[in-house]
């Protein structure tokens, strides 16, 4: 095909026209090479997102503050005071608390240049290790988070970007009550200052790992949870790991796209009393 297509220019360009054809060629191959490394994020990494949907310009992208990788609150101590909180005080949580749990649950630790093998290729590759494993390094969680009472970030319903860690507005209405009501009005969903929702990507695990795709996406979810849950402990947050809601429901309350599912519901809020003193 493209050697058709230099050769038909070739012939335009015999003689006199040689060098013009050959350029106009030239200058096709040239702009087709700098789209295509644009679009695979080659050029700036940084600049435009990638996952389910289609790439978006940085500008619609609120960036997160760094997250950090150290703490005086120990791992074992998180494990030992983690536990299911239903009841939050009031107040708001800030941006780096907010910065810190998507990190916990889906940030980059490791950069990784070349998608895994049996990579789906309907979806575009992230180029990043994270802080929950995967099997096969395929990542087929999306993490939204519903920001109600948050200093900082205009409430509404956002994506998590791991690549840019960064938040990426998807309505501006404030989904806590009908969410509420699609788990089963349990009140913790909408009294939480916010509140987040993993949906499920099968199409990218079953892919390569077929029917054991299912068990591997909820084994995921799992891993996820539990990091979300002690981060929260380690900042003195409170969360619940919410498995009761209707799918249908939460799917349509947060106008998720058709290729992804509900999993899991984790409210988010300041603990009601600080952990005791050990
Ligand atoms: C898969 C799963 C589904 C759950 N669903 C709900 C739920 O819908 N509502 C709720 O309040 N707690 C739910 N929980 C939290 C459990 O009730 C809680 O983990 C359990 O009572 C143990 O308490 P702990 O987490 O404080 O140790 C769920 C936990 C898991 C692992």
């Amino acid at each position: 095909m493209r050697s058709g297509v230099k050769f038909s220019l070739l012939k335009i360009g015999a003689r006199g026209k040689f060098f013009s054809g050959a350029w106009l060629f030239s200058f096709f191959c040239l702009l087709f090479t700098i789209l295509a490394m644009s679009s695979s994020g080659f050029c700036s990494p940084g600049a435009r997102v990638s996952g389910t949907q289609s790439a978006e310009p940085a500008a619609e992208l609120v960036s997160l503050p760094p997250p950090r990788y150290d703490s005086q609150f120990s791992v074992e101590k998180a494990l030992k005071t983690r536990q299911s909180v239903r009841e939050y005080r009031d107040s708001p949580l800030t941006l780096a608390e907010v910065s810190q749990i998507l990190w916990a649950a889906q940030g980059f630790t490791r950069e990784r240049k070349e998608p895994p093998s049996r990579w789906n290729p309907k979806y575009e590759w992230q180029g990043g290790l994270r802080t929950a494993p995967s099997a096969g390094a395929l990542y087929p969680l999306e993490i939204y988070f519903l920001a109600g009472k948050v200093d900082g970030l205009p409430g509404g319903l956002y994506k998590y970007w791991p690549r840019q860690h960064a938040l990426k507005k998807v309505t501006d209405a404030d989904k806590r009550k009908e969410l509420c009501q699609a788990a089963l009005n349990q009140p913790q969903v909408e009294k939480a200052p916010a509140v987040i929702v993993m949906a499920a990507v099968y199409e990218r695990t079953s892919y390569k790992y077929g029917e054991r795709a299912e068990r591997y996406v909820h084994m995921e979810a799992g891993s996820i949870a539990e990091n979300i849950y002690l981060q929260a402990t380690a900042l003195g947050l409170g969360t619940v790991f919410i498995g009761a809601f209707s799918d249908p429901d939460v799917k349509k309350v947060l106008a998720l796209p058709a290729d992804e599912f509900p999993l899991v519901i984790m409210p988010l809020g300041q603990r009601p009393a600080p952990l005791e003193k050990k």
